[in-house]
């Protein structure tokens, strides 16, 4: 069954919401609070090892049941059952989106085209699971008979930002292995990373789901061609493996068939990292610590698929964040972890949020009169709180933040995580109250600050505060906690894109780059150049002179 085609600023619904925005859209947070002393815990789902603390949102218990009476208006309940299902909801590619059936259980059974994935799915499990365990132990080696040493993965988009995020968060659970990623067609990233590698210890994943792309393609030759300078043509195929849909380019690489970890055009690449596309994962962390990744967010996606939408995590959370963007028409949203180890996790977020929603034409091929996916930033803090929280504390925008944090520190470190986490606690509280003239009178008056001088000052100290977030509190960062958490943003990701009437398993919208990239591409190597604008000509004059 296809997704419904339903614009939903045409429901009933959507009018209740929008004169429900006006009539509480002045309500202090600290009022909400006020009314309501255990709003904290109304508002907060507990799941596994999560406690999802939604209750610093501008909303009320009408505006959570409008919303989830929007959810229905919409459709979402059949939405889903299509999803998990395998119907071709990625329609403009003719796909199905079957990411969750990567982390399915064995005995699960999901059909496309009548024959059951997950057969196939835990084939090329086993095939990773064998693959990197000989590695790993040093029983596979390199054409010299040493073990390998370093990893590097080659690709870009859902082929880079997976691995690498995941690669990075699960930093504590790393064997010896030497992870690198190149993702740039820009030669100096190649160059710096393979300028220390020692070419008889390194071996290379390219992954590209289509192995058609540019930049991997590019930076897969180079490689070669720099193994090839002390290897000869024979040893590619202990060095050089390849995940990818497209098996016949794969062999025009050179790489053996025994090298191939075949993945499907199901797998969408934002979604992909669950697939062999995870290969240097399980390279980094060994097979056990990825089956615990899938595990994770197969428990995230049994809780999507089977829980009322009420004290759904994923429903809710895609549900209040259509509210800021489609009612208090906030254009962003920061994503800030409490801990170094997610320090790309908002880059990969931004692929997988923007790259899906980031749509303007509605499921029926009108352009949309109502605003799509959000901006997606952030760094981890408490770095950032000493970067850009002036401006979600007191600029003039709306940013609806989520703060990501753990009960333990994975090396122990107590002290620091006690003050780590009391920041995480109180950026949240302060974002929700801010200090009022009062409070701040107060306290330039306890510091004894004389009349006329307290009054200069005071405005620049008021913070308005009715900042929203979502506080994620999860009690360990590990392989397990991490899946889930990945498929929960997946998941609002789904539910945001049924919502906004969008496709969002496709990605149109980076093709005209790359096409006429090709064009200039030839002006740049050729003596002549094409028509184009006067910018542009002149720019490119420039470049060549
Ligand atoms: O340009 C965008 C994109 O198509 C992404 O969706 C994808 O993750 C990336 O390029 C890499 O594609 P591939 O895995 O086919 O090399």
């Amino acid at each position: 069954m296809a997704l419904p085609t339903i614009n939903p600023t045409t429901t009933e619904v959507w009018k209740k919401l929008q004169q429900h925005y006006l009539a509480t859209k002045d309500t202090h947070l600290r009022e909400l609070f006020d009314t309501d002393v255990n709003r904290g815990k109304t508002l907060s789902i507990k799941w596994n090892d999560f406690l999802v603390d939604f209750s610093k949102n501008r909303i009320t218990g009408d505006t959570l049941n409008l919303l989830l009476e929007l959810a229905e208006e919409v459709g979402l309940k059949d939405a889903i059952k299509s999803y998990f299902e395998g119907e071709l909801i990625n329609q403009t590619e003719g796909r199905a989106v079957l990411h969750t059936a990567l982390r399915a259980k064995k005995d699960d059974k999901v059909l496309v085209d009548g024959v059951n994935i997950v057969d196939e799915v835990f084939e090329v499990k086993e095939k990773i699971k064998t693959f990197s365990e000989a590695v790993i132990s040093g029983e596979r080696k390199g054409y010299t008979g040493k073990a390998f040493t370093d990893i590097v993965n080659i690709g870009i988009g859902g082929s880079d930002l997976g691995p690498v995020m995941v690669t990075e968060a699960l930093k504590f659970y790393q064997n010896e292995l030497k992870t690198h990623f190149v993702s740039n067609v820009d030669g100096d990233h190649v160059r710096e990373v393979i300028k220390d590698l020692n070419p008889e210890t390194t071996l290379f994943v390219i992954v590209s789901k289509s192995f058609t792309t540019q930049e991997t393609l590019s930076n897969a030759l180079t490689i070669k061609k720099w193994f090839l300078q002390t290897a000869s043509e024979k040893d590619v195929a202990d060095h050089f493996v390849a995940v990818s849909t497209n098996l016949e380019k794969i062999a025009e690489f050179g790489i053996a068939d025994e090298n191939v970890f075949p993945m499907w055009d199901w797998v969408g690449g934002r979604f992909s990292l669950w697939s062999a596309v995870g290969l240097s994962i399980a390279l980094s962390v060994g097979y056990e610590n990825f089956e615990a990744l899938l595990n994770g967010a197969n428990e995230m996606d049994t809780h999507f698929r089977q829980t009322p939408f009420e004290e759904n995590i994923p429903v809710l959370l895609g549900l209040i964040s259509v509210w800021y963007n489609n009612f208090y028409n906030a254009e962003t949203e920061a994503i800030i972890p409490y801990t170094q180890y997610l320090h790309r996790f908002s880059a990969y977020l931004q692929q997988g949020i923007m790259e899906s929603n980031g749509k303007s034409m509605d499921r029926a091929g009108n352009r949309v009169g109502h605003e799509t996916g959000t901006i997606i930033w952030g760094e981890p803090g408490t770095n950032s709180q000493h970067a850009f929280f002036q401006l979600i504390h007191q600029g003039t925008k709306l940013i609806p933040t989520d703060f990501i944090g753990y009960k333990k520190s994975l090396h122990g470190e107590v002290d620091h995580h006690n003050k780590l986490m009391a920041n995480y606690f109180a950026q949240t509280e302060a974002l929700m109250n801010g200090k009022t003239a009062e409070e701040v009178r107060t306290e330039l008056e306890s510091q004894g600050l004389a009349a006329e001088e307290l009054e200069k000052l005071l405005p620049f100290k008021i913070f308005e505060g009715n900042k929203p977030t979502n506080t994620i509190l999860i009690e360990k960062l590990t392989p397990k906690s991490l899946g889930a958490l990945i498929a929960l943003y997946e998941h609002k990701i789904f539910v945001q894109g049924v919502v906004w009437n969008i496709f969002s398993y496709d990605q149109w919208g980076v093709e005209l780059g790359k096409q006429l990239a090709k064009n200039i591409l030839s002006d740049i190597e050729n003596s002549e150049i094409g028509k184009h604008d006067s910018s542009t000509l002149n720019l490119l004059h420039f470049f060549k002179e």
